[in-house]
């Protein structure tokens, strides 16, 4: 196969854009286009305000993008189809969130951008191309792209469809994506479908160690993606059940993580209980995992899935009611604090964030909220909360952002800790003292990521009711 000169990613969105960039950071000499329907999200790439907030991901950037210390090759636009038909291998990055109507609803992901990606290559390659699944997919996807894809594409034009699906967590993508677990590379077992293998694996040498770059049946690495999180998830699901059970008997959620993942067997990571996993992917992969199992008539298997989201559920309602019920039963016009929006740190993504569904109960109970986040915007608060149905008149009503954690706690009888932001754990920026002296007594601190000192809070006064711990 000749070798390989122009990439392009569709989907500048949290995969697209800093996946795009390492590649093109570690291939110098491959042209790599990263594109997207959305003008202004193109726009800000081509800034120096990336629309994403991700720690040391515009260094890599700049030094592909800007052409001072070496050729440009890593470029932002919204030219879909001309870039498409220079690419030789295109990834599809786009998003696949759940589907919210009709069929599976609540469930199923929505497949309508990626097959409508899938359509524009068809339509567009004028060569051989290969064709990426970068995407988190149902298992078999791949077979339905082919058939597309003979539908659709120009005679003559051979494609060849492989999965490498993405393992990076943001807020810290880069560190994942330079020095990866694994990259897994899926493809049919045919002699074609081995050989596009091997070039999408030659790219990925260019900084991957050979032992770490594993390849597999086209279908197990569409539904290892899948496995993967929903495996995570379900560590944390469980963690969290067990946070339940000592809270009520005097264990210590965090020793019982750490004893149990001394075991080599079972590790120490993911096993960090809180008020409930958020993101993008957890809840998504696993419902979609769960709906697969559903449609493929494994109703128990399809059960056991569904109990990891049931659990995340619960947890974060858990949390509520254990404010509610500290607060002595009621929170009419109290100021409750919310520390932290993200659905965990270093990033400004609001996707499924616990604090979403901490914030909507807090707003039925008439608390008044007011909620500091270090990097999440008042409007995207605002946007978040519409669209899980809360009504604006009350977020209005109740709701307030302020500037740093100080005005956030003047006047309140709670701060809870729904982000592990650094800055909120007591080693770090927020002076405890000061936050004690400017709010309401009992002044409680609900800990919901378990990061703050509860032994020093208390001793300044507080009483600190935290995840995983009893009192
Ligand atoms: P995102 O919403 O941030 O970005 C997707 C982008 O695709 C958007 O900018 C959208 O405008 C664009 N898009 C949609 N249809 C398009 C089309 N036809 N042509 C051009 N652009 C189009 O999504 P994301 O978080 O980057 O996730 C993308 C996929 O990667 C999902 O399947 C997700 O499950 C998976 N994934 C995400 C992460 C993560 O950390 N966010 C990690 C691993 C895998
Ligand atoms: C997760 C996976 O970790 C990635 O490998 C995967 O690529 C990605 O989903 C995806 O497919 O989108 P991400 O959601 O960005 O990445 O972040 P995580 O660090 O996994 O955290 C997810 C949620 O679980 C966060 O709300 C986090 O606070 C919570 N969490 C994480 C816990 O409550 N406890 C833990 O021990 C770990």
């Amino acid at each position: 196969m000749a070798p390989v000169k122009s990439v392009c990613f569709i989907g500048a969105g949290f995969v697209g854009g800093p996946s795009g960039a390492v590649l093109a950071l570690k291939n110098p000499d491959v042209e790599v286009s990263v594109v997207d329907l959305s003008e202004t999200r193109i726009a800000a790439w081509n800034s120096d305000a990336l629309p994403i907030y991700e720690p040391g991901l515009l260094p890599v950037v700049k030094e592909a993008r800007d052409a001072e210390v070496r050729p440009q090759n890593l470029f932002f636009t919204t030219d879909v189809k001309g870039t498409i038909k220079r690419a030789d291998i295109v990834f599809i990055c786009v998003n696949t969130p759940t589907k919210t109507a009709g069929i599976g609803a609540g469930k199923a992901p929505n497949m309508a951008y990626f097959e409508s990606a899938t359509r524009m290559i068809a339509a567009e390659a004028e060569s051989d191309t290969i064709i990426v699944e970068k995407s988190t997919v149902p298992c078999r996807t791949a077979a339905n792209m082919r058939e597309i894809l003979k539908a659709v594409g120009k005679p003559g034009v051979n494609f060849e469809i492989l999965s490498n699906p993405e393992f990076l967590a943001e807020g810290t993508a880069v560190a994942d994506l330079m020095k990866p677990d694994r990259i897994l590379i899926g493809s049919m077992q045919t002699p074609s479908g081995l050989e596009a293998a091997e070039v999408l694996a030659n790219l990925y040498g260019s900084w991957v160690p050979k032992e770490n770059i594993l390849k597999t049946n086209i279908w197990s690495s569409e539904l290892a993606k899948l496995a993967a999180n929903a495996l995570l998830a379900q560590r944390i699901s469980s963690i969290n059940a067990l946070s339940a059970i000592c809270e009520a008997t005097g264990a210590d959620v965090g020793e019982i993580a750490y004893a149990a993942g001394l075991d080599s067997r079972i590790g120490s990571r993911m096993l960090q209980a809180s008020v409930g996993f958020g993101g993008s992917c957890f809840r998504k992969d696993v419902l979609n995992l769960s709906y697969m199992a559903e449609t493929l008539h494994l109703p128990e298997v399809a059960a056991y899935w569904q109990s990891v989201v049931a659990i995340n559920e619960w947890q974060k309602s858990r949390f509520t009611k254990r404010v509610i019920s500290t607060l002595y039963g009621t929170l009419t016009g109290k100021k409750i604090a919310v520390y932290g929006f993200s659905y965990k740190k270093n990033t400004a993504d609001t996707r499924e964030s616990a604090a979403i569904s901490v914030v909507k109960d807090l707003i039925a109970e008439q608390a008044k909220v007011c909620i500091y986040d270090p990097q999440v915007t008042k409007a995207q608060i605002w946007e978040e909360l519409d669209i899980n149905g809360c009504h604006l008149a009350d977020v209005e009503k109740f709701v307030t952002i302020a500037q740093n954690p100080y005005d956030c706690a003047s006047e309140s009888h709670a701060v809870i800790v729904l982000t592990e932001w650094d800055e909120f754990s007591n080693k770090d920026v927020v002076d405890w003292e000061q936050i004690f002296d400017i709010m309401e007594r009992p002044a409680f601190v609900f800990d919901g990521r378990r990061v703050i000192d509860a032994g020093k809070l208390q001793r300044l006064g507080f009483r600190v009711e935290c995840i995983g711990r009893g009192n």
